[in-house]
């Protein structure tokens, strides 16, 4: 397939600047985007890592691109699903690198979604004290989030993402043609987080999508790209200005999750609620509980759930009929990596459609409250 519409993308890092390129077709033209990281493999074969269902897809697009610039692919399988975000699985991966004589100039290859991004970059950052490596994101969820600003890291016994690195890629190609073949499920939990570019600083993406939102998810190809690209560009911004999460500005990126991720919890980190489908309710709460605080008007915050209900994730709490009541729900948040020592836990919250901010002040108790009433 040739390559139609390409949007480059700078993360503009000092030393740590990489490019995100958008488009039909990217993975097709793979040994020419990604030359400059393969220039080391001409006599041994490049390392690509990737979820097996990704591989199944997309495996012969990229063997037939690299052999035609005289490479050779070598794989290694990622089991689909969180568990494969372990030690265990790190330490295999970490192993087969070292067998292959993986040097600190080489690059390795990621290929499928967010698990698969987080395993290989943070084996990256910590094979020899850091190779290279590039996102190659098959999910919208990974295109328009995981795969860009450098977060990698895998999970414990006590909790998601607790041992990781911040290691950038080196270049992310975020081929929209392989959205084809995702269920339409992950593709709402993954169309979340875009909606999330909207709500957190940019009201005339968030009206955008209430009018092409059924487009985006239909897979419209224009509509996509768009959504995509501009989803990319806000968290390069973002990451830009940010990097390491320290002032603030990367935060922001964090809506929906504090109550999202106290509904993964209660749920089992399970297929029962995906990530992106608790981001989304988490999204609805930030939003009601904000203009609960007289904050932002209800009816943005109405706009805000019709926007997420409309797009057929999950809206309200009282949908998933949880055996549980607020206060356990803010059990969980006690347990989130954002909880600071002084005992609070900063939530980010909205001030209007485009407009989130971080908050300090909140007190849990009262969150509990709020969610008693909304489970009721
Ligand atoms: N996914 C949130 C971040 O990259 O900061």
């Amino acid at each position: 397939m040739a390559v139609n519409s390409v949007e480059t993308i700078p993360v503009e890092l000092g030393g740590r600047s990489y490019d995100v390129v958008v488009g039909e077709g990217l993975l097709d033209e793979i040994a020419s985007l990604a030359a400059p990281f393969l220039k080391t493999y001409n006599n041994r074969p490049v390392p690509i890592v990737a979820d097996t269902n990704a591989k199944r897809h997309h495996g012969a697009r990229i063997e037939a691109s690299l052999s035609s610039a005289g490479f050779e692919a070598t794989w290694y399988d990622v089991t689909p699903g969180e568990a494969s975000k372990s030690w265990e699985s790190l330490e295999q991966l970490t192993d087969w690198l070292l067998n292959l004589g993986i040097t600190r100039s080489d690059h390795i290859f990621a290929l499928g979604g967010g698990v698969v991004g987080d395993l290989v970059g943070f084996a990256s950052a910590i094979l020899k004290r850091g190779c290279g490596f590039v996102q190659l994101p098959t999910t919208l969820l990974s295109q328009v989030d995981s795969s860009v600003g450098g977060k990698t890291a895998i999970n414990t016994s006590a909790g998601k993402n607790m041992i990781g690195a911040f290691h950038q890629p080196s270049l992310v190609l975020a081929d929209t043609t392989s959205l084809g073949s995702l269920p339409d499920r992950e593709m709402r939990a993954g169309y979340a987080e875009v909606i999330k570019y909207g709500l957190l600083g940019d009201a005339e993406f968030f009206a955008w999508l209430e009018d092409n939102g059924a487009d985006v998810l239909a897979r419209e190809a224009e509509q996509l790209e768009y959504a995509i690209a501009t989803s990319i560009r806000a968290k390069a911004r973002i990451v830009a200005e940010d990097e390491r999460e320290t002032s603030g500005v990367r935060a922001l990126l964090n809506l929906g999750h504090t109550f999202g991720h106290a509904l993964e919890a209660e749920t089992g980190f399970s297929d029962r609620l995906l990530h992106g489908e608790a981001v989304a309710l988490g999204m609805v709460l930030a939003a009601r509980y904000s203009a609960r605080r007289g904050e932002m008007l209800g009816q943005d915050a109405n706009r805000a759930a019709i926007a997420i209900g409309a797009s057929g994730l999950p809206a309200e709490i009282s949908d998933l009929a949880l055996a549980c009541d607020g206060q356990t729900l803010v059990d969980h948040m006690r347990h989130d990596k954002k909880m600071e020592g002084s005992g609070t836990l900063p939530f980010l919250l909205l001030k209007g459609l485009g407009e989130a901010y971080l908050a300090r002040d909140v007190e849990l108790n009262d969150v509990a409250k709020f969610l008693d009433e909304e489970l009721a």
